[in-house]
């Protein structure tokens, strides 16, 4: 049975390239769309549908490509036009899509409207950025500060205003009220759509309509209108996927965005479930204890809320997040068993996967131990106003490891080789010294990996529409150790138990769950049939697949 509204992105699953970091073909150190290509069929063996790839236009590299100087051209230690015109017909032959990160809420300090809107005040490219006065003491117009740290405004001393950035001093903020520069915009999608690709991830669409003299820097009251108009100007009469990030999304708030009436996008990228194992008043850099009762309760109430319109995206990882496996399972004794047990129990929910490279080998944090081994801008940035408010070096390292963005950007582990497989030369950040077990050649010879049971699910959301369309109901909602759900259709369910824990657990199993069906997937001996009690290995995780009016 296939629901007649599927939309092709309800069945695929996406995976996210960081391309600095996926495979480098020249031997620079640093990863490049040739590489990308050569790593196709790897992609397409696994089963994924898109793929996300980080920005790989020409910037200055101040944000690694999230500071964008050019947006109709790739940066030159990425490749040219013709690679990535060669990338999206290599995969689209393979059945895959490619997905763009559309930077839009700023650009690089290069970009050439920002060059010459600091020119004077009279540029015709000004207002294309947010100027304000100084303040009557000369400072800063606001006491807002930067996501990476330090004031979100740097003064031109050149035209005597300050301007706005929410990143970095080198990733100045559009000005979105203006006309002319949302046009700019939408042209620039245009020509990327006629190249043929799949869609965009838009990087930080929550702050791009801000009204700064009232304090609004996410969510403005006109963000709704310019997706909609973003959408009549670009993709709204094609196929495309469009998922938004938004740090600040509530369930309420994802419907505006992917109501199917709203003709706006297909999901966006919430964070709740992230950050609720924040620590409240330092954030991610004082770790906190795992929490699953919290993550479930945050987990259940998006599927809830968004169960008969809009559409969830599901994702432990991506560039900005820990590796998933060290986050929320165990990335030392049962690195194996708890890397599945987290593929199982976040690929049944309803929403489109989206698998973080390297996450199908259960890649680990890296536990740098030096500064100097620390690549990222806002780590780098932390640890300065760290520093210098008198915080201990050791106790900001420990943060870093544990929540820094760092750990996602370590070279993609191919073979047990030098650096990897990654490169032939030196790598722009450290590759993790446990690529000696963990990569993709010993995971493809191993029918029992972790990329097995990404495979086999990936396949599994293809095969199986109560996967996708499937009502969510959620189990044992206070348990402090096993998650459990089922997705239900008139004709079929599946039951999804997950042991988020080192410990053997033993469950009593809710009556709606009881009962026989065939095993789909698991990390353990198959479970076909579900009675009062269960025992749980550790980390063991499994799905019953159960039809209706079949014995
Ligand atoms: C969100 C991106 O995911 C992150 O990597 C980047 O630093 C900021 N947006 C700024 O573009």
């Amino acid at each position: 049975m296939t629901e007649p509204s599927t939309r092709w992105w309800q069945t695929a699953t996406v995976y996210q390239i960081y391309p600095r970091s996926f495979a480098d073909s020249n031997g620079d150190g640093i990863g490049d769309i040739p590489g990308i290509i050569s790593k196709l069929d790897y992609l397409a063996r696994l089963g994924i549908g898109v793929i996300w790839l980080s920005p790989v236009f020409a910037s200055p590299m101040d944000d690694n490509g999230y500071d964008i100087s050019d947006y109709q051209a790739i940066a030159p230690e990425f490749g040219t036009l013709a690679d990535f015109d060669r990338l999206i017909a290599e995969a689209r032959a393979r059945g895959i899509g490619i997905l763009l990160d559309l930077v839009v809420n700023h650009t690089s300090d290069e970009h050439r409207w920002f060059v010459d809107a600091r020119v004077s005040r009279a540029s015709r490219y000004r207002d294309y950025y947010v100027w304000r006065d100084p303040a009557a003491d000369g400072g800063p117009p606001t006491d807002l500060q930067s996501t990476f740290g330090g004031p979100a405004w740097t003064l031109d001393p050149a035209t005597g205003q300050y301007y706005l950035h929410q990143f970095s001093r080198r990733q100045p903020d559009l000005n979105w009220e203006n006309p002319e520069l949302r046009a700019a915009i939408y042209q620039m999608m245009n020509w990327w759509l006629d190249r043929g690709i799949a869609g965009f991830r838009m990087d930080v669409i929550n702050l791009i309509a801000k009204d700064v003299d009232r304090g609004i820097t996410a969510d403005g009251p006109k963000l709704h209108d310019y997706i909609q108009e973003m959408s009549r100007a670009s993709f709204g009469n094609s196929e495309a996927l469009t998922v938004g990030e938004s740090w600040t999304a509530t369930p309420e708030g994802a419907l505006l965005y992917s109501g199917r009436d709203r003709h706006e996008l297909s999901m966006v990228f919430q964070f709740e479930h992230v950050m609720a194992q924040w620590h409240e008043t330092w954030g991610k850099w004082q770790p906190k204890p795992f929490d699953l009762v919290r993550l479930k309760s945050v987990l259940s109430r998006w599927q809830y809320a968004l169960a008969d319109d809009g559409w969830n995206s599901l994702f432990w990882g991506n560039h900005d997040l820990p590796r998933a496996v060290s986050k929320y399972g165990d990335d030392g004794r049962y690195r194996v068993q708890s890397a599945k047990m987290l593929a199982i129990a976040l690929h049944f929910l309803k929403g489109t996967p989206y698998v973080y490279q390297g996450e199908e080998l259960g890649m680990t944090n890296v536990p740098f131990t030096a500064m100097s081994q620390f690549r990222d801008i806002e780590t780098l940035n932390m640890h300065r106003l760290h520093r210098d408010a008198g915080l201990p070096e050791a106790d900001f390292i420990a943060g870093a490891n544990a929540n820094g963005r760092d750990n996602a950007r370590t070279p993609m582990q191919w073979t047990a080789g030098p650096e990897a497989g990654f490169t032939t030369g030196t790598p722009w950040i450290e590759v993790n010294p446990n690529h000696v077990a963990i990569n993709a050649e010993a995971a493809l010879a191993d029918e029992n990996s972790v990329f097995a049971t990404y495979r086999k699910l990936i396949a599994l959301r293809r095969q199986l529409p109560v996967m996708v369309h499937g009502r969510y109901e959620a189990h044992l909602e206070d348990h402090q150790q096993v998650m459990a759900y089922s997705r239900v259709l008139p004709d079929a369910r599946i039951n999804v138990i997950a042991n988020f824990s080192a410990n053997t657990v033993t469950v009593t199993i809710p009556p709606a769950m009881r009962g026989a069906g065939t095993a789909l997937v698991g990390n353990g001996a198959p479970v076909t049939t579900l009675g009062e009690e269960l025992q749980l290995a550790p980390y063991q995780a499994f799905a019953v697949l159960v039809v209706m009016g079949a014995d």
